[in-house]
């Protein structure tokens, strides 16, 4: 399998690119537009077919390089059936399988960070774009956030997957760049809470800034990256 982990130094975010081979189809997990050179370029070294760009949400820090790849490479563009993106190509929703050549990502609706929320599992390891971070888990506090919501992805479904599982989240703002299930239900400090009400209290409790770019990248991202705030 091909797989490459790329950083944006902005937004601290995570781009996946995934392919079962050279030559092959390839795949990537939440493009990042200013990055969209350096992907195809990626891309052709490898001599892979780009066939799918994916977002796990509607992200709030950086704007989306969906509809810019569609454009360079005819790729189809994909998002979890609750969002409230606009031109996406596919919908995807719990359950299903995203194919490209022989991966197969089995997708998990896991709402909290946003309703939109979506983690893709791939043999080993787990795609857990903004609901479980490396020592931390998404903000609740916007974009239709719930922390009670947040706590059953995670209690209910990322925390029990195996405990070797991988966890590739889309940030990490502190040099981290994997971390396992087993280590973040032992070393998680968010995750160390009685229950969900502990949960949701120290969710609400937390005071953050508003992502510098969140004015700008929320309504283009509605629009695929395409179109700049109005
Ligand atoms: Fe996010």
């Amino acid at each position: 399998m091909i797989f490459r982990q790329l950083f944006d130094h902005t937004s601290s975010t995570y781009t996946y690119l995934l392919a079962e081979r050279a030559g092959g189809e390839a795949l990537l997990i939440d493009p990042v537009l200013e990055n969209t050179d350096r992907y195809v370029k990626l891309i052709e070294e490898f001599d892979l077919r780009l066939v799918l760009a994916v977002d796990t949400h509607i992200h709030a820090d950086h704007v989306t390089a969906l509809g810019a790849l569609r454009a360079r490479t005819e790729c189809r563009t994909a998002m979890g059936d609750k969002t409230h993106a606009e031109g996406v190509s596919v919908h995807f929703r719990e359950g299903e399988r995203l194919r490209v050549d022989g991966l197969h990502l089995d997708v998990l609706y896991t709402p909290g960070h946003t309703d939109d929320s979506y983690s893709f599992l791939l043999r080993d390891r787990v795609f857990t774009g903004d609901t479980l971070l490396i020592r931390g888990t998404g903000r609740t506090d916007f974009q239709n956030g719930d922390p009670a919501a947040q706590y059953d992805s995670l209690f209910g479904k990322l925390l029990k997957l195996p405990e070797a599982t991988l966890v590739y989240p889309a940030h990490d703002y502190n040099g981290m760049t994997v971390s396992t299930i087993g280590e973040e239900r032992r070393w998680n400090p968010r995750l160390q809470v009685k229950g969900r009400q502990a949960y949701v209290d120290l969710m609400n409790g937390l005071k953050l800034a508003n992502p510098r770019l969140m004015d700008v990248a929320v309504p283009a991202n509605r629009a695929c990256g395409l179109k700049a705030a109005a």
